[in-house]
């Protein structure tokens, strides 16, 4: 058993207490390799943010969960090197499991140094739901790590979350679910979903210069959950903005990415005015390292050492990130 806190990191609780308090909300960044993980720390020291590092079930297997463990551990440590030589505060940082999907993973994360964990039960009856997100927090807690869940259904096609159609949260739901289980945090479905391609063209209003815009998301569901549970943490997942310049780079550079679209970074901006606390990206991150690596092998075909193609993404991701934290989520300065 390996606790969080011995590793230098802390839960959720205290960091969604003052997003709450101060309108802004902690970006949560997927990391799959050192290169992410370099790049989220970096952006998130040098704007002073508070960060939510993720880790989905295929970052898990992929990296391998033992030396994971250890780019986590040592995660901790070059924060606090990086803050130190640059004169600046350490950040409080977050070490999360993304969309757990049962009570054994959820359970090897907590004994693993995780300071928090979703249960995604989203797919189940909402007694089901109810039921194994309740087992995991009466764990979790144990250990005081914090717990996320999830009421409605995101579309999207990832590894391991797959949905064809989105169902939104039911805001007559959230006190039963929120009182019954326990949980930490409420993640809730109001149109954003996961990956590139939130939206079918036909859903979308075309501008002149040929950019899809999106509907807007509900934000009504939103206003009407704060009502049912004010102060609660929630969360927002799907929440890439697919930049179009992203897409263009990776396109212009024989790439084939076709009718992407994202949620358009003014109307999350306008979520974390509200009880949103926890923004998830993932596939922006995918998309700039992608777009990075692409115009790189194009500019110079000839190169093979990785750390030449490799350190341009990454700072692609450092540029992402510090975007976000100032520009989309306001946690710049909130440590
Ligand atoms: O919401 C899902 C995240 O983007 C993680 O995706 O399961 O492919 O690692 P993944
Ligand atoms: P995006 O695919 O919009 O980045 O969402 C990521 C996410 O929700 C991870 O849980
Ligand atoms: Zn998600």
């Amino acid at each position: 058993m390996t606790s969080y806190k011995e590793l230098g990191f802390v839960n959720t609780r205290q960091m969604f207490k003052k997003t709450m308090a101060g309108k802004f909300a902690v970006g949560a960044y997927n990391f799959n390799n050192m290169e992410q993980l370099q790049a989220i720390i970096v952006a998130c020291v040098e704007t002073q943010s508070p960060v939510i590092l993720q880790v989905s079930k295929g970052a898990r297997s992929y990296a391998n969960q033992t030396l994971l463990k250890y780019l986590g551990q040592g995660a901790v440590e070059m924060m606090k090197e990086l803050a130190k030589s640059e004169g600046l505060k350490e950040i409080p940082m977050a070490l999360h499991l993304d969309h757990g999907d049962t009570f054994q993973l959820c359970e090897s994360c907590v004994d693993s140094g995780f300071s928090s964990v979703m249960i995604d039960g989203s797919h189940h009856s909402f007694e089901d739901n109810i039921a194994l997100t309740k087992k995991v927090v009466e764990y979790a807690h144990k250990f005081d790590v914090t717990v996320e869940g999830e009421l409605g259904v995101l579309a999207g096609i990832e590894e391991h979350v797959v949905a064809e159609k989105s169902h939104y949260t039911k805001p007559e739901e959230v006190i039963e679910f929120v009182s019954k289980t326990g949980v930490d945090s409420l993640a809730i479905s109001i149109g954003t979903s996961h990956g590139a391609n939130k939206f079918k063209p036909e859903q979308c209003t075309k501008t002149a210069d040929g950019v899809y815009v999106p509907p807007e998301l509900r934000f009504d569901i939103l206003a009407e959950i704060e009502k049912q549970i004010p102060g609660f943490p929630i969360v927002l997942h799907g929440s890439s903005s697919v930049p179009a310049e992203a897409v263009r780079l990776i396109n212009s550079n024989g790439g084939a990415l076709k009718d992407a679209v994202g949620i358009p970074e003014e109307q999350i901006r306008r979520a974390t005015q509200s009880a949103v606390c926890k923004v998830n990206i993932d596939s922006d991150g995918r998309l700039w390292m992608t777009a990075a690596i692409r115009k790189h092998f194009s500019d110079k075909p000839a190169d093979f050492d990785p750390r030449k193609y490799l350190g341009p993404a990454r700072q692609a991701l450092i540029d992402m990130y510090k975007h976000k934290n100032e520009h989309v989520l306001g946690s710049a300065g909130k440590v």
